[in-house]
């Protein structure tokens, strides 16, 4: 069987409303879910929400009602967000459910029973905002602890601790063996740093009397887990992972086995191979981050987790990282105060304008200053001027001057010979901007082909062959040459703007029996001259109105 290509998100905190810099993220794993979808591939989408931990707990409270009923209006609301912009996901992750919580305990269970989480005391400053307790790496130059850290008082506690450090030697060799583990490269480079500098264990719980909003640990009931054993988590419990299904249980590894040499690595491929069937066939995935939870989260504590259950090299998960939506050069977010909403931008200017201006104005890994005038612009320019017009154009002209009848004829003109070639350059350029994650300059791809369209039809003008009765074969090429470029784009444009593709496709009067579903766009049939002898097209209809400026901005 075919393997699955699984894609996931971050899950999204449910302490606030979603903003552009998420609906960034999931519209990114949507578009490469679909690039996948049409070059023929099975998809497993898991995206979600981060509904246990202290800020939930703060805000709920703030907000006078439970963290439960809290959790639930903001759940709502991301997922409002997703079917809003189209975001075809296949299972959606919330940690509340018993479902993962169960895989949860099942790991940390494990974990404790194997040796590699502890209990400990542990005193010293500690940050309420940043949830965690200070060392001296973190004073400045004046000896202070800086204003990011907010208010610090002095604590004693006794938590759990996962052996993190012990892991260090793995990750480091792990890295340099693999040099796509992380994308972009820039990344990996910065998280290997980071390992360099592991020193201590990771803190891995909160006590009851501080924090009761989390998962209870299954060997102590006085505490929670805290943060990323929970969140982290998703990623397999959403995915058909069983903790109990190891080779413990088969009898391959016995318990207690505390030293993490090249034996138990051997051993450990055995106990992936116990998973089910149903997870085997989706993981590793493509895991899409934003660059503030590379390091330490998924770069080092996630990959830590997944090699001490018994993951070996080659199920490691390949991390994406993107760049953030910047408003005025400071990053969105809640807590600076400077969030676009991007419901409201939907309402406005459409779900497809959204996913256009998301997935153009951004290089993937790169940061972008989010700007509105700029997604009109952009939609005004290439959607409405350049693509819209060329569609209306070729459609009105087949049917003024061919009842929409085309005629695959024999090209004389090199001005419009050249349209299959353009066609297929962008193609194969689309595909490898694409396969690596890099929308933006596939989408160039499909402007650059209706760029060269609108300039073929400015230099041939057909309005003045169709009067020359001696000129209707290279009428009946160009209008061919134009109609065949345009279900090219459409297919190329299908995974940032699938409702715009089909109402193209509609308009060509291509694939009708499949109008509407997904499996209507295949990038295979980007191939030129699949449009066969005497199809006829149908009658154009506006797709992209210009958006009047003073409308919305
Ligand atoms: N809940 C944790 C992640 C747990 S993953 C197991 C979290 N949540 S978050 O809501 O704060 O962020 C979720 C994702 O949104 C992250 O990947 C983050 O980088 C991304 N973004 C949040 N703000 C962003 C921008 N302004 N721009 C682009 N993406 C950003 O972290």
């Amino acid at each position: 069987m075919p393997k699955t290509f699984f894609i996931t998100t971050a899950i999204y905190y449910t302490n606030s409303s979603p903003h552009v810099g998420h609906a960034y993220e999931m519209v990114l794993a949507d578009v490469i879910a679909r690039y996948h979808r049409l070059k023929g591939e099975k998809v497993f989408f898991l995206t979600g929400v981060d509904q246990h931990g202290q800020k939930v707990q703060q805000s709920a409270a703030k907000a006078g009602i439970a963290p439960a009923e809290f959790v639930k209006d903001i759940t709502q609301k991301f997922a409002d967000l997703g079917k809003k912009l189209d975001v075809r996901y296949d299972e959606w992750a919330e940690t509340i459910s018993e479902r993962h919580k169960k895989v949860v305990r099942g790991i940390l269970q494990r974990l404790f029973d194997e040796g590699q989480i502890y209990k400990d005391k542990q005193s010293g400053y500690y940050s309420v905002r940043q949830e965690q307790f200070l060392t001296d790496k973190e004073r400045g130059s004046d000896g202070q602890f800086g204003p990011e850290w907010g208010e610090i008082e002095f604590r004693e506690e006794e938590n759990y601790y996962f052996k993190l450090s012990q892991h260090k030697d793995w990750l480091s060799h792990y890295l340099n063996s693999r040099a796509d583990a992380v994308i972009p490269d820039f990344r990996q480079t910065e998280l290997r740093n980071a390992v360099e500098k592991i020193s201590g264990d990771l803190c891995i719980s909160r006590p009851k009397s501080r924090l009761d909003w989390g998962i209870e640990l299954p060997f102590d009931k006085d505490f929670v887990t805290y943060v990323w054993f929970d969140a982290l988590t998703n990623y397999i419990s959403f995915a058909g992972y069983d903790p109990n299904a190891t080779a413990v249980a088969t009898g391959l590894r016995p318990v207690g086995l505390e030293s993490l040499g090249t034996a138990h690595r051997a051993v450990a491929t055995s106990e992936f191979d116990a998973q089910p069937q149903e997870f085997r066939d989706k993981w590793p995935a493509l895991q899409i981050i934003g660059k503030d939870i590379l390091v330490p989260a998924h770069g080092i504590y996630w990959l830590i987790m997944l090699h001490a259950i018994g993951f070996p090299e080659d199920q490691m998960p390949q991390l994406l990282v993107h760049g953030w939506w910047n408003l005025g050069g400071a990053k969105m977010s809640k807590s600076a105060g400077n969030i676009v909403d991007p419901v409201v931008l939907a309402d406005k200017y459409g779900a497809e304008a959204v996913r256009y201006y998301l997935m153009s104005d951004i290089n993937t890994g790169k940061d972008a200053d989010f700007s509105e005038e700029r997604l009109v612009e952009r939609y005004n320019v290439d959607l409405a001027n350049s693509l819209g017009n060329l569609l209306n154009r070729t459609l009105t002209m087949a049917q003024q001057y061919r009842q929409g009848r085309l005629s695959n004829v024999e090209v004389p003109l090199a001005n419009i010979r050249f349209l299959e070639d353009v066609a297929n350059l962008n193609v194969s350029a689309y595909t490898k901007a694409l396969g690596s994650h890099e929308i933006s300059k596939g989408l160039e791809q499909a402007a650059a082909l209706a760029g060269q369209c609108n300039v073929a039809i400015d230099a041939e003008r057909p309005w003045t062959l169709a009067k020359k009765d001696d000129r209707q074969v290279d009428l009946a090429a160009i209008l061919y040459h134009l109609s065949e470029s345009l279900r090219i784009i459409a297919i190329l444009v299908s995974p940032v703007l699938p409702k715009a593709a089909h109402g193209m496709f509609d308009q060509l009067n291509w694939k009708m029996e499949l109008s509407g579903k997904e499996q209507r766009f295949s990038l295979a049939d980007a191939e030129w001259g699949r449009l066969p002898e005497g199809h006829v097209v149908g009658k154009p209809t506006p797709l992209f109105p210009r958006i009047e400026i003073g409308e919305g901005v």
